[in-house]
């Protein structure tokens, strides 16, 4: 477990059936190094009490503005400037709602407001409350603005509904607000990521292409750019917005994306493929529309470059990262690819099913190395490949040559 020693943990708790989880947060917390002081909506004390708090943090509890028993009227301000992260979790749909228009009707919202510390939210609740279009938008605005989602989770909710909406458990979450002070895990690596579908032409209005929408390979680079990396995106056609500070060379068929990679690959230090570059392209593509005059036309097809086994093949060769899209038998098959290939690292995913592999925002993924693998359970796309990050960059720390710049 990475360590909190010494930091300021201001944690907000809000009223949810969740909060009865954050008492163990706070042992946990603590546990880690921290110190905490508890700030308890008034909805938060009616399922925890402030004693409770007391007793585990150690400190007296905050609760209303302007409390007689508090530390006069500034005190929304010393515990802001106190804080050295604010953590508020379970983050209430209406906390949520509420921190995401700027409002400032209570102790927790008026601190947020007036610190400068980094802001984590545990978000909890109905599954149906976490999609609802209004707590989408105000996590995303949140998000922009930089704080941190730590979940939710899916799973058995306290409605008994199941579902996205579950508290993350306390351990992820001191795990989680550790890795927030952690050096980043690639500061100063080069990675290199492709993303997105080939298009391989056939004449000038059609072409060969697949159901690849990028997502998967963006929030890969997003995710290595947030681990400190300088990232290379190659991508296809796609309606996606690259992530702010990542170099983006842009392609359309599988052979311009090998050209674009192996002109740049050089230079790079890992190799993620998560491109559905295309197998086989036209051996001829027309130079007019063809016309519908015949009743059966064939077309010829050829074998493009294996991206990824040729940069795996280089002499001076970066730490290589494939996907496998599979319909069936994923591990096998995942393993085939990965050694046929003589890849570091491969992360399979079923494909053809709703909720996985392509166009979908969710994903799960089978991560497989030589010796070992671990598999990352269906979440969204993005947090998915914080994790596949975080594996890379632990496997890629370990490699025979780790240390020496090449
Ligand atoms: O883009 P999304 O809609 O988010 O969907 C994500 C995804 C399903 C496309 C992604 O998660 C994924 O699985 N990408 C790899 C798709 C693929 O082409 O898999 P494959 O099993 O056919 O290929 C194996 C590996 O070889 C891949 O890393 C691929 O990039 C690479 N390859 C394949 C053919 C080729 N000619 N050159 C290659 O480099």
């Amino acid at each position: 477990m990475q360590r909190l020693n010494g930091k300021h943990v201001l944690l907000g708790v809000t009223g949810g059936i969740a909060a009865c989880k954050s008492a163990d947060l706070v042992r946990r917390l603590r546990e880690a190094g921290a110190e905490v002081r508890v700030v308890l909506t008034e909805a938060g004390a009616r399922f925890v009490t402030p004693l409770a708090f007391e007793a585990l943090s150690g400190h007296p509890v905050a609760g209303r503005m302007f409390d007689p028993q508090g530390r006069g009227a500034m005190e929304h301000i010393d515990l802001a400037r106190w804080a050295d992260v604010i953590l508020v979790a379970p983050a209430t749909a209406h906390t949520i709602a509420r921190l995401s228009h700027g409002l400032a009707d209570d102790l927790l919202t008026t601190i947020c407001l007036a610190s400068s510390a980094p802001l984590a939210l545990a978000p909890a609740m109905n599954r149906q409350m976490w999609d609802n279009p209004a707590t989408r938008a105000n996590v995303e605005r949140l998000r922009e603005r930089g704080a941190h989602l730590f979940g939710p989770a899916d799973g058995e909710l306290a409605c008994g509904e199941s579902g996205m909406g579950r508290m993350l458990e306390p351990t992820q979450l001191a795990e989680l607000l550790a890795g927030l002070f952690a050096a980043p895990l690639l500061a100063g690596v080069r990675v290199m990521v492709t993303a997105g579908p080939t298009l391989e032409d056939i004449d000038p209005v059609r072409y060969i292409g697949n159901r690849s929408s990028g997502k998967m390979g963006y929030a890969v680079a997003a995710a290595a750019l947030q681990a400190g990396a300088e990232v290379t995106l190659v991508s296809g056609e796609t309606c996606l917005s690259p992530p702010c500070g990542v170099t983006v060379v842009r392609v359309r068929s599988a052979a311009e994306m090998y050209a674009a990679v192996m002109q740049r690959v050089t230079h790079c230090d890992i190799f993620v493929g998560a491109a559905a570059v295309a197998d086989y392209r036209p051996v001829r593509r027309a130079g007019q529309k063809i016309k519908r005059d015949r009743v059966r036309m064939e077309l010829q097809l050829e074998r493009n470059p294996d991206i990824l086994g040729e940069v795996s093949a280089l002499d001076r060769r970066p730490f290589c990262v494939g996907f496998a899209a599979e319909t069936e038998r994923v591990t096998e098959h995942a393993r085939a690819k990965m050694s046929g290939r003589g890849l570091d690292m491969i992360a399979a995913n079923r494909v053809g099913e709703p909720d996985s592999g392509f166009e979908s925002d969710t994903n799960s993924l089978e991560v497989l190395w030589n010796g070992g693998g671990e598999a990352i359970p269906l979440a969204t796309k993005e947090r998915v490949a914080q994790r596949l990050v975080e594996l890379i960059a632990q496997r890629y720390g370990k490699r025979p040559f780790a240390g020496s710049t090449g």
